[in-house]
């Protein structure tokens, strides 16, 4: 069921918005690019933090996009998506794609996948997806993807985004949570 969208209660006070970027910037993501072919065999490309698992079964994504993105129209009408994992060392890919327009493609190596979309060499997990569901996320778009096929490409460290910059995944991790974790109810 899709909820209706909007506050039921906002309550008194506003929310700053750069509070509230620096707020949720304290949750660190990776850092993807998504990218799709469009109807005209041109190649889109977006850097994106949004990235996040939805769904086991069926196996579903998400990943929103800023409703001033000039790619916009590119998702909405793609038939399929490619989801480009970036390794720590792709920053530099990481800056490029997140300019807006621009000759985003020069020099990038790709294997194609489903519908021909490009998939990112040095990506260190590549998901093909189709389009499943679109939603209002207020000024972005949730675009909901199902996983057809997907490759775990290389060992690097995952890019890390937190605080508002990249990190370094290193000095080493903390451990596992306690598996299983509580969602088998
Ligand atoms: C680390 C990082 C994460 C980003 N995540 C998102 C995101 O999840 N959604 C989004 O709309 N823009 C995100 N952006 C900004 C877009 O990459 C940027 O606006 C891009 O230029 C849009 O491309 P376009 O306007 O050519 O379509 C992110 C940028 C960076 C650097």
């Amino acid at each position: 069921m899709t909820q209706a969208p909007g506050p039921r209660d906002p309550g008194p006070a506003a929310v700053d918005p750069r509070e509230f970027r620096d707020t949720v910037g304290r949750f660190p993501t990776g850092v993807a690019i998504v990218t799709c072919r469009t109807a005209e065999g041109e190649d889109v490309g977006m850097t994106m933090s949004s990235f996040s698992s939805v769904s086991l079964e069926p196996p579903l994504v998400l990943f929103s996009v800023d409703c001033r993105a000039y790619s916009l129209s590119a998702w909405e009408q793609a038939d399929a998506y490619g989801i480009n994992v970036l390794a720590e060392g792709q920053h530099e890919l990481s800056n490029r794609f997140a300019r807006p327009l621009g000759e985003k493609w020069e020099g990038v190596s790709v294997q194609r996948g489903i519908h021909g979309v490009p998939l990112i060499d040095g990506a260190i997990a590549q998901l093909e997806c189709v389009p499943y569901a679109q939603y209002d996320g207020g000024d972005h778009s949730i675009f909901v993807a199902r996983v057809v096929r997907l490759r775990q490409a290389n060992r690097a460290d995952p890019l890390v985004f937190a605080l508002g910059r990249y990190n370094h995944l290193r000095p080493g991790p903390l451990g596992p949570p306690d598996w299983p974790l509580p969602i088998h109810y």
